[in-house]
């Protein structure tokens, strides 16, 4: 639709933006705490709140300390937590069996925070590097990453965090036919309500560089990702993947990362009116923050600004680091 201006003087504009009252009455997108997914990074110990160097405002939290920030993500109203493990290095294994493991890092927080904070919706990350002793998504032999074998293990992963009490799988390996094969295996064990947020669009980017350091992963990591996450050239590839993901039961989608690919979120939203979600990954958290620290910008209006952008590009929700800072100003 194509919006009509009057010829000047007749159209001014500058009359709806003439107060807060009218900027109000005429805003066209906003920002609300049910739109935040609170990632969060879980680590073993107890009482421990660890700050992350390159993620300045964040910390690694033992499950007791998670479950304490679940009480404070409940209070703040923020519908969503999505947990990434620390893992010690010494259960990383060539297998990765701690992935699957009941009482692995991941699946003691669930049911840490299902038990304090019931109305909290619990995600989580499937993918094999906090447990891979070389840092990849996946299983590797002779230098390649190996699809299928892969995607069993991660289905045993997704089983035992549903078995735990998760709400939300959220697969970021970037494997081929993994979400129906997650699905089914949800459906067969009785996890109907279980919903898949398929992290579909995923690129391969530079932004994930904090994360890294956050779990863990960085010193292990040999090579790059680039052989199943996505070239940042590509438009149409993503809309191949996200089309994919829905048709094999994925509930929900999502764009990662976040502000450097909004075009990508507009046309996801816009072809395929489904549940679309941005993430604003660790790199960009870090560099608001860094910015910030310096003076250089005002890290508060930076921070919001940024998450309204992801809602105007149509995306219905956003995991963000900024998750509990932007509740309290919300919340007033
Ligand atoms: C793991 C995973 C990554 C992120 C989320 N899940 C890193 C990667 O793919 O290397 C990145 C999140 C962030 O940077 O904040 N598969």
């Amino acid at each position: 639709m194509k919006p009509t201006v009057a010829p000047f003087p007749a159209a001014r504009l500058r009359r709806t933006r003439v107060s807060p009252a009218i900027r109000g009455l005429v805003r066209e997108n906003t920002l609300t705490t049910d739109d935040l997914i609170w990632p969060v990074f879980v680590r073993d110990g107890e009482g421990i709140e660890e700050p992350v160097a390159s993620m300045p405002g964040v910390l690694r939290r033992s499950v007791d300390k998670i479950a304490e920030a679940a009480i404070e993500a409940q209070a703040l109203g923020i519908p969503a937590i999505c947990l990434f493990p620390y893992t010690d290095a010494a259960l990383k294994t060539e297998d990765c069996a701690e992935a699957w493991s009941p009482d692995n890092l991941c699946n003691r927080a669930i049911r840490a925070i299902k038990a304090v904070a019931p109305d909290i919706a619990v995600m989580t990350d499937v993918a094999l590097d906090p447990y891979n002793i070389n840092g990849h998504d996946g299983y590797v032999v002779d230098g390649e990453i190996l699809n299928d074998e892969t995607v069993e293990a991660l289905v045993k992963m997704a089983l035992a965090q549903a078995e735990s009490g998760a709400d939300i799988i959220g697969p970021s390996d970037m494997m081929d036919g993994r979400v129906g094969a997650m699905r089914s295996a949800l459906e067969s064990a009785g996890h109907r309500n279980v919903s898949i947020l398929s992290y579909s669009a995923k690129y391969a980017s530079g932004f994930y560089g904090p994360f890294r350091d956050a779990v863990g992963a960085s010193g292990a990591l040999q090579g790059d990702k680039k052989t199943y996450q996505m070239d940042p050239g590509n438009s149409d590839e993503a809309m191949r993947l996200i089309e994919r993901d829905l048709q094999e039961g994925a509930d929900m989608v999502m764009v990662k990362p976040g502000i450097a690919y909004l075009d990508i979120c507009y046309r996801v939203k816009t072809t395929f009116g489904t549940p679309t979600f941005a993430y604003q990954v660790s790199g960009e958290y870090a560099m608001i923050q860094a910015a910030a620290q310096n003076g250089w910008i005002d890290g508060e209006k930076v921070m919001l600004e940024s998450l309204l952008a992801f809602k105007r590009a149509g995306c219905d929700g956003i995991l963000s680091y900024f998750a509990p800072q932007t509740a309290r100003i919300l919340n007033g």
